[in-house]
């Protein structure tokens, strides 16, 4: 019998695509090096205990049929009940990056609850099973979502990725020379799908012009990315970042590091995710010297490795 059991989940970054992937378009997502880990215990009587101290729970006590509970937990208590989890436990977590960053905090703990809900109750989950389980979760608090964060979470490494896990393919791609860079600004996601789906619903079908350029860009970059052709891939990010500044969710901060980055030489670079702020990636040769230039443009440069492993016991 298990009774404790710890995981590990990996974050991620967009690399093309956002925004379309969730009107039936492809994306490219890469696992990132940075973890979140979850503990799972069984603890004697019915308490669930939830320990989350990077987003300030502490030892929160949940109980089933409990609706109103705490934001930093509310992913954590929609895997339970997803789950049908039943008994005492204590579940903690703790992230190797900030949930700021827009690397898929939340996303990481659903697939890592999960994880240690499967294990602890000796339930075989395979990797498709455990997606549907935790896209559920997330649709169910946060009502919007393509669920390519939660593929990453769980496959690891470089994906091709379609809307709700249509289509889930793992890409042969060496390590992929990134710098990221952080605006110090976190963008809420939500608010942000729910502009683009404003704005197309009353662009007389532009907006659906712009996801199939898109979905064009994305193909193309998927062969670029498994040749190893990083000008061709930097070339597609830059017009990524066209569509995505005509869509409306970059901002003056994404921009000044997106421009640094490609005075400084990068291949391309572009905003990854929904917007608003978070993360911007570069594609370079040369990263320490790209790594400057955003720095200088008021950035925080984040080491990260691209392609990491899916979800894992530890
Ligand atoms: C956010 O990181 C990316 C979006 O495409 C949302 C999603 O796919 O869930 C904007």
């Amino acid at each position: 019998m298990i009774n404790k059991v710890e995981v590990s989940t990996p974050g991620k970054l967009m690399l093309l695509g956002e925004h379309a992937v969730i009107y039936g378009r492809p994306c490219l997502v890469t696992a990132v090096d940075q973890r979140m880990k979850v503990i799972g215990e069984k603890v004697g009587g019915p308490g669930i205990t939830i320990d989350a101290p990077d987003v300030g729970i502490h030892d929160f006590e949940y109980k089933p049929g409990d609706g109103d509970v705490p934001k930093g937990v509310r992913f954590v208590v929609a895997a339970l009940k997803n789950f049908g989890w039943n008994g005492g436990l204590k579940i903690t977590t703790a992230s190797e990056f900030s949930s700021e960053f827009g690397f898929g905090s939340s996303s990481a703990v659903t697939v890592g609850v999960l994880k240690c809900l499967s294990e602890l109750s000796e339930t075989k989950l395979d990797n498709k099973h455990l997606f549907d389980l935790a896209y559920k979760s997330v649709l169910d608090v946060q009502g919007v979502g393509s669920g390519f964060d939660l593929a990453a979470a769980i496959w690891g490494g470089t994906l091709r990725f379609v809307t709700g896990g249509k289509k889930i393919e793992s890409l042969k791609t060496k390590e992929l020379p990134l710098v990221v860079g952080y605006t110090g600004i976190k963008a809420d996601t939500t608010t942000l799908v729910k502009m683009v789906s404003q704005k197309r619903e009353g662009s007389y079908g532009i907006v659906e012009e712009i996801f199939d350029q898109v979905e064009s860009l994305v193909n193309e970059a998927r062969v670029g990315l498994e040749k190893g052709n990083w000008e061709q891939v930097g070339g597609l990010m830059n017009e990524n970042q066209k569509e995505l500044e005509t869509l409306g969710v970059s901002t003056i901060e994404l921009s000044r590091l997106i421009t640094a980055a490609r005075e400084a030489g990068a291949w391309g670079a572009k905003l990854s995710g929904a917007g608003g702020g978070d993360c911007m990636i570069a594609l370079a040769d040369k990263p320490k010297v790209i790594g400057k230039a955003i720095a200088k443009a008021g950035g925080v440069v984040i080491n990260v490795s691209s392609g990491a492993e899916g979800v894992r016991v530890e």
